[in-house]
C-alpha cells in the first residue's frame, strides 16, 4: 500500500475462457464523438471506448458456474427452483428471513422507501448514492448526510472513511426531528466518497443509537464483501474471521438491506431486498407484484437468479476479494508512481482522482471534474465517471461541498494488470500536460439524476 512505487501485478485467480475484442477507436473518432454526445461519457457507443471504467456495476465477467447455472433456468413464473436457491444463498449471506428479488438496487430502493417513506420525513445515510438520494426525493424525503469529516478530506488516511459520525446521528435522533426518521440507512462500501469502507465497531454503534430511539436500520450493502475485506485487513481483531463470518456480524446489527447484485453479486443485472419485518415484507410484496413481477422472479428471468445466487457465493471468496482489492491498489499505485493525486486510502472498487488538485489552475464553474473525464477520454479511449458537483452540486444536504472526484471504477474480473498499465499510462500523460486541459459550460441540465443526460460545449 502506499505510494511506494514497488506495485505488485495482482495474481488473477482465474483463467479466460472466452474473450472479448476490444476496440482501438482513432483520435478523430473519439473526437467526433464527443460532440455527438454532448461531452458526456454517458452518450458514448461501446465500440467508441477502448477501456471502460465508467462503473462496476452490471459489467462483471461470470464465471462458467454461473454460465452453467442459467442452463438450469426454470422459467416456472411461480415457484421456481432457481427462487428457492438464490432465496437460500441471500438468507445464509444476511441472515435476513425475508428476502424479496428485485431486477437491480434502485429497484429495491424504490419499494423500500415507497414503503416507509412519506413526504416531508428525513432519511439520514453516511453518504447517499445518486440514485438512493433521488428515490428518498421522488418519495417526497429529504436525504441526509452523516459521514465523518474525514470522509470529506481526500488526504485523510483514516482507514474506515465510510464511517457515520455518531454524534450527528445521535443528536438527530434526540432532537425534534426523530418523529420525522422513518429508517437510518448505512451504504457499505461508501461509493459516493471513494469506496471508503464501514467499519464493525461504527455499525456497532449506529445500531445501538438506533436501537435506542427504536429506528430500523437498513443497509446498502451493493459493496457489502469488499467492505468485510477491509473489515478483516484492517480491523483489530478481524484478520482470523471469514468474509461470511463477518458479514454475519454486520448483518446481525441490521433491520434489512437493499442489494445491486451487478456489484458484489457478480451478474449483470439483479438485486434485491431484504428485511426481519413480517408486517413490512407482506407490504413490500405487494408492491414488487406492482412494480416488479410476482415473488418469486421480481423482474428478473429466472435464470438470473440462478446466476445471482452462485455470484453472491463467489464474490465472497477470499481469492477473488485478494485479487479484486489488489488491483483496485495496484492502479492506484501505477498513478502515483506518475504523480497523479488521487484520493486516500485507495478504496475497494475504484480509483478516485481528486479532481481539485489534479487540475488545480481551474475554476470550479469551468467544470473541472467532466473536463477531466472528457481529457481522458481524449487521450486513451478511456471511459470514466464524474462524481462531483455536476452529479450531486443542485442536490448535496448543504452541510459539505460535494466532493470533486473522477472515479475509475474497475469491472469485475474484467480487465488484467496490463489493461491497469495502459490507464495509468493516459491518465499520467493528461497529469503530466494538465494545464493544457480545457474547462466546460453546461448547455442542457436536467432537473433529476442530470449527469446521466446532460450535455456540455467546450468554454
Ligand atoms: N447504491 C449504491 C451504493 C450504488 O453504487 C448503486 C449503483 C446503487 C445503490 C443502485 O444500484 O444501479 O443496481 O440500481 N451504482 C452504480 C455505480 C450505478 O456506477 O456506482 P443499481
Amino acid at each position: 500500500m502506499g505510494s511506494t512505487g514497488e506495485s505488485r501485478q495482482p495474481f488473477e485467480p482465474f483463467r479466460i475462457k472466452v474473450v472479448e475484442a476490444i476496440p482501438n477507436p482513432s483520435p478523430e473518432r473519439r473526437e467526433a464523438a464527443l460532440v455527438r454526445a454532448g461531452y458526456n461519457l454517458f452518450g458514448l457507443l461501446s465500440d467508441e471506448i477502448r477501456v471502460d471504467l465508467l462503473t462496476d456495476s452490471g459489467t462483471s465477467a461470470m464465471s462458467d458456474r454461473q454460465w452453467a447455472g442459467l442452463q438450469t433456468g426454470d422459467e416456472s413464473y411461480a415457484g421456481s427452483r432457481n427462487f428457492t436457491h438464490f432465496e437460500a444463498v441471500a438468507r445464509e449471506i444476511t441472515g435476513f428471513p425475508h428476502i424479496l428479488p428485485a431486477h437491480q438496487g434502485r429497484a429495491a430502493e424504490n419499494l423500500l422507501f415507497s414503503a416507509m417513506v412519506q413526504p416531508g420525513m428525513i432519511v439520514p445515510n453516511n453518504m447517499h448514492f445518486d440514485t438512493t438520494q433521488a428515490h428518498v426525493r421522488h418519495k417526497g424525503g429529504i436525504p441526509q448526510n452523516l459521514a465523518i469529516s474525514e470522509a470529506y478530506d481526500p488526504r485523510s488516511e483514516h482507514p474506515f472513511k465510510g464511517d457515520v459520525n455518531l454524534e450527528r446521528l445521535q443528536a438527530l435522533l434526540d432532537g425534534p426531528d426523530r418523529p420525522r426518521i422513518p429508517l437510518v440507512m448505512v451504504t457499505i462500501t461508501n461509493n459516493t466518497g471513494g469506496g471508503q469502507p464501514v467499519s464493525l465497531t461504527n455499525l456497532t454503534a449506529v445500531s445501538a443509537i438506533c436501537q435506542a430511539h427504536h429506528v430500523p436500520l437498513y443497509l446498502d450493502m451493493c459493496r457489502w464483501a469488499e467492505n468485510a475485506y477491509f473489515i478483516k485487513e484492517r480491523e483489530p481483531g478481524m484478520s482470523g474471521l471469514s468474509i461470511g463470518e463477518i458479514g454475519h456480524r454486520i448483518f446481525a446489527l441490521a433491520d434489512g438491506a437493499t442489494m445491486s447484485a451487478k456489484k458484489d453479486g457478480l451478474v449483470n443485472i439483479g438485486g434485491f431486498v431484504a428485511t426481519r419485518d413480517a408486517e413490512l415484507f407482506d407490504r413490500l410484496k405487494e408492491l414488487l407484484i406492482l412494480y416488479e413481477g410476482f415473488p418469486t422472479y421480481g423482474g428478473l428471468a429466472r435464470r438470473d437468479l440462478e446466476a445471482m445466487a452462485i455470484g453472491l457465493r463467489e464474490a465472497m471468496e477470499f481469492d477473488y476479494l485478494a485479487y479484486r482489492v489488489g488491483q483496485v491498489r495496484y492502479l492506484a499505485e501505477r498513478l502515483e508512481a506518475r504523480g497523479v493525486p488521487i484520493f486516500r486510502p485507495v478504496g475497494g472498487h475504484g480509483v478516485y482522482l481528486d479532481v481539485t488538485r489534479f487540475l488545480d489552475h481551474m475554476d470550479p464553474k469551468e467544470l473541472p471534474g467532466q473536463a477531466l473525464v472528457v481529457e481522458i477520454y481524449r487521450e486513451g479511449g478511456i471511459r470514466t465517471v464524474e462524481i462531483g458537483s455536476i452529479m450531486f452540486g443542485d442536490s448535496e444536504d448543504g452541510s459539505h461541498p460535494p466532493l470533486e472526484l473522477v472515479r475509475l471504477a474497475i469491472p469485475r474480473r474484467v480487465y488484467t494488470s496490463s489493461h491497469m498499465e495502459y490507464v495509468a499510462e493516459c491518465v499520467g500523460r493528461v497529469y503530466a500536460r494538465r494545464k493544457s486541459v480545457r474547462g466546460l459550460r453546461m448547455t442542457h441540465s436536467p432537473e433529476r439524476l442530470r449527469h446521466f443526460t446532460a450535455r456540455f460545449a467546450p468554454l
